[in-house]
């Protein structure tokens, strides 16, 4: 089988093959969300944050907001990697001020019901808003769908929320592997299941999230960061094997060295921490990379941050390379800070 929708035309999935790139493509991580007066209207209509995710229109509008802003090349589904376990029946919600509460797993029996098949239908609405925004969206701009990987969703499964340390996440990796391996194997299944149904649907692109990858050993990264995304890779490039696949190993370090061929991805989204000479030297010789501003200069803006875009596009430019972040907008932004930071990417001299 192959890609149902190619869009050729786009500079985003030019950029895979590029090798004489002279302005980069761009899109930033989070571009839609509370940084938007109209977000905000619309996650209030919506009443919760889930409603707002499971409600195609709604979530095609917040989706198409920064596009209307900004002169972006990517749209990202509207959506959140929880909606992974909460598809497989797991509790989850978003508390205001406090960000996703779920009712943790406590052992393998809490997790012994979950089933994929049902997921897929729970999550219909957000194939749904993927096929609305395909239509919606100009052909030249990329419709980017995503997921979590299965080692940050797994932590929030576990954790029960966001958390510094990890300790009970850590204690199933390290130390309960006969109850956290089939977990992981099932969250493979179900991720690839989610991203196969988004390509279906109509996306051209997609990333996956590993947000605490960098919290690992070696031993850790390599079972529980590239194998279980290594694997996901795999079961949807069976599929599709012409679809970009873009991951966010956040602080991986001297693993994202050769990491792209590990995981049989096209490209790596670099943290704010990754050295550019170093990006440039080794990374972009490997693969297409994308990064990696620090979302607190972007809320700064004005001159700092100008300095802080040209060291990058000095940089980077030269390669397979797309404008992004290092991480997700913050909700603090001044919206003209990001009309700011297009339009210096955009009109960077040559
Ligand atoms: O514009 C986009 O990037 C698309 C949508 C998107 C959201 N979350 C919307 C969202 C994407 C790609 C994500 C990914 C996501 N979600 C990650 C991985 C990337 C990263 O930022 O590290 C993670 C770890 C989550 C889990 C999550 N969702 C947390 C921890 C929180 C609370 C913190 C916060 O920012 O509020 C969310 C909530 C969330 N996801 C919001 C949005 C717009 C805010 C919810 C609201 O409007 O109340």
């Amino acid at each position: 089988m192959t890609h149902a929708r190619p869009s050729s035309e786009s500079r985003l999935t030019a950029a895979f093959s590029n090798t004489e790139p002279s302005r980069p493509p761009i899109w930033l991580m989070r571009q839609a969300g509370r940084y938007l007066p109209e977000y905000r209207q619309v996650r209030a209509q919506a009443g919760s944050f889930l409603n707002l995710c499971y409600n195609p229109k709604l979530a095609t509008e917040v989706a198409m907001q920064p596009i209307r802003r900004f002169d972006l090349d990517a749209s990202i589904l509207f959506s959140d990697i929880l909606v992974v376990p909460h598809g497989l029946g797991q509790d989850v919600r978003f508390e205001e001020g406090v960000g996703p509460l779920l009712t943790p797993i406590g052992s393998a029996k809490d997790y012994a019901g979950f089933d994929i098949s049902k997921m897929l239908d729970k999550l219909s609405p957000v194939y749904e808003t993927v096929d609305r925004m395909r239509t919606e969206l100009p052909k030249d701009i990329s419709l980017i769908g995503f997921t979590g990987a299965p080692w940050t969703v797994a932590t929030y499964m576990l954790e029960g929320r966001s958390t510094r340390e990890f300790m009970t996440a850590k204690t199933w990796a390290y130390a309960r592997q006969e109850e956290f391996a089939p977990l992981i194997d099932l969250l493979i299944e179900a991720i690839s299941a989610h991203l196969l149904a988004q390509v279906k649907a109509g996306a051209d692109v997609l990333q996956i999230f590993d947000t605490w990858a960098g919290i690992f050993d070696d031993w850790g990264f390599e079972n529980w960061v590239e194998k279980p995304i290594a694997a996901v890779i795999r079961k949807v490039k069976a599929l599709h094997p012409h679809i970009p696949i873009l991951v966010f190993t956040r602080n991986a370090g001297v693993r994202f060295d050769g990491l792209a061929a590990r995981l049989g991805a096209d490209g790596l989204s670099l943290d704010c921490m990754v050295p550019l000479d170093w990006a440039r030297d080794v990374m972009q010789p490997q693969t297409l990379i994308q990064g990696n501003l620090d979302p607190i200069v972007l809320r700064i803006g004005g001159e700092g941050m100008e300095r802080s875009l040209s060291r990058i596009l000095t940089a980077l430019r030269g390669g397979r390379y797309i404008f992004n972040l290092g991480h997700g907008i913050l909700p603090q932004t001044p919206p003209e800070h990001v009309e700011q930071l297009v339009s210096f990417v955009r009109n960077y001299p040559e």
